[in-house]
């Protein structure tokens, strides 16, 4: 017992000193749950849910993100917070401390290489919303047909220097929070950020509901037919639940450092999962009535927010200012994202290299930027060019989304259930029931379920 409590100190001292600190517990969970909502719960799981038929994919996902995704979420903040370091350094100094391989870092070599590539494609999607609130703004949709709409949404892909312009934007956006630091970056940037997107959705589920079609949009968002669901559907789910909650990244790694020990990690964890799924839900609300309310179909894939949606809001009273907020509400949670998909390579940079964060943060942006060339260009320029039968984009955006996010996310449950001792983990989460479950959870259920995510999905 005295070594128990004089070894915790050690890991608290040493891991406390010099690093900043989230105000509250507030500025965590809204900066934990601005980096979750993102792209994906706005633009991905509407298409996905349509693609999958409704309700019965939204039961599944929610299960999912019950039974995989908070477990995961816990076990990276926990790391984050007894490692008092980014990813890469949180694993090394565990490691070390619980006498294991140092190996183990290759979890956050992978984790902070993910988020690298995952930012340098994002920045340049999110560069798409930017693009859009203009094009709402002046009008270019207002009674357009779907050929005018669709000639926008190829005409913006079609060129290079627009697609790199609105990047090359993102980016600057993206860095100018993060190298501020923490306190007066981060949190400074969601504690307005997130209130606005709460807003903006609500305004627009108010505006769905001035719709004839809310009813439809509500059943086909929850009417649940089971022997609709697939099994190709269940894994999407399930993956679909790692990406939306920035698991396997080490993201909740670096943002779980900067946490205060009094803070309960399990209590935050389903507070941003409750509101990440809340959004997702929220803007399913505001999305299928007004597809539905123009008589297009919902299950139109990524065309759905760039292509369907333009077109309804086009053709539709008020059509103009609602349309406009919606991409600004697409670009503010598209923000709250990068700004921490940057995060992880920017406290590498400093932890490891004593580089000063500004100077951190504009190097990492630029390379990313950079990467992201690669991106912007293979809608265009390099469209030909593919490698294993796919694009550069989606060659990208496969190797992250199917390979490295699950195997990063897999090496965070092992290390988190039989590389980090048990007393280190009650330490963080409090010796109880919920331990003993979450205990359970993370050392036998989530391997396996991710396993066979990740083999079915190679296959
Ligand atoms: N969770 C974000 C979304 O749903 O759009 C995307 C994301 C951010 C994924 C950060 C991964 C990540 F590390």
């Amino acid at each position: 017992m005295v070594t128990n409590v004089s070894q915790t100190a050690a890991v608290e001292s040493s891991a406390a000193q010099g690093r900043e600190r989230w105000g509250s517990r507030l500025a965590f969970v809204l900066a934990a749950a601005g980096s979750a909502v993102g792209l994906g719960n706005i633009w991905k799981f509407p298409y996905i849910t349509g693609e999958y038929g409704g309700g019965a994919f939204v039961v599944t996902y929610l299960a999912c993100i019950a039974l995989i995704g908070v477990p995961i979420l816990m076990a990276e903040v926990m790391i984050g917070r007894r490692g008092g370091n980014g990813p890469v350094g949180s694993l090394m100094r565990l490691a070390i401390t619980e006498r294991r391989s140092p190996l183990w870092a290759i979890a956050g070599w992978s984790g902070m290489l993910g988020s690298f590539i995952i930012l340098s494609f994002y920045s340049v999607i999110a560069g798409w919303a930017v693009s859009y609130v203009v094009a709402a703004a002046s009008g270019s949709f207002a009674g357009a047909d779907a050929d005018a709409i669709g000639a926008v949404f190829s005409g913006l892909l079609a060129s290079p220097g627009t697609l790199i312009g609105w990047h090359t934007l993102f980016m600057a956006m993206t860095v100018a929070v993060v190298a501020r630091g923490v306190r007066a970056g981060l949190e400074r940037a969601v504690t307005v950020l997130m209130p606005a997107l709460f807003v903006l959705l609500l305004v627009l589920v108010g505006y769905a509901m001035t719709t004839d079609e809310f009813s439809h949009g509500v059943t086909f968002l929850f009417a649940a037919d089971f022997s609709q669901l697939s099994t190709e559907a269940v894994l999407a789910a399930l993956g679909h639940a790692f990406f939306t909650l920035s698991l396997g990244m080490g993201i909740m790694i670096a943002y779980g450092s900067h946490l205060r020990r009094d803070t309960s990690i399990a209590g935050t964890a389903v507070t941003i999962a409750v509101m990440d799924t809340v959004v997702a839900l929220l803007a399913g609300l505001a999305i299928f009535p007004v597809v539905f309310a123009n008589g297009l179909t919902p299950g139109a894939g990524p065309g759905l927010i760039f292509q369907t949606l333009p077109l309804a809001f086009g053709n539709m009273p008020g059509g103009l200012v609602f349309g406009t907020l919606f991409f600004v509400l697409l670009t503010v949670a598209a923000w709250t994202s990068t700004i921490s998909l940057l995060e992880p390579t920017v406290e590498w940079l400093e932890e490891q290299h004593g580089i000063r964060r500004f100077t951190a943060a504009i190097g990492a942006g630029t390379a990313i930027w950079a990467l992201g060339l690669v991106s912007a260009l293979s809608f265009n320029l390099w469209s030909e060019i593919s490698l294993f039968g796919k694009g550069l984009f989606d060659l990208l955006d496969f190797l992250t989304a199917n390979i490295m996010l699950p195997l990063t996310g897999l090496l965070v449950a092992l290390f988190a259930g039989w590389g980090l001792s048990r007393r280190a983990s009650a330490d963080e989460l409090g010796d109880g029931t919920l331990h003993a479950a979450w205990h359970f959870v993370i050392r036998f259920v989530t391997p396996a379920a991710v396993l066979i995510v990740f083999v079915y999905n190679l296959l």
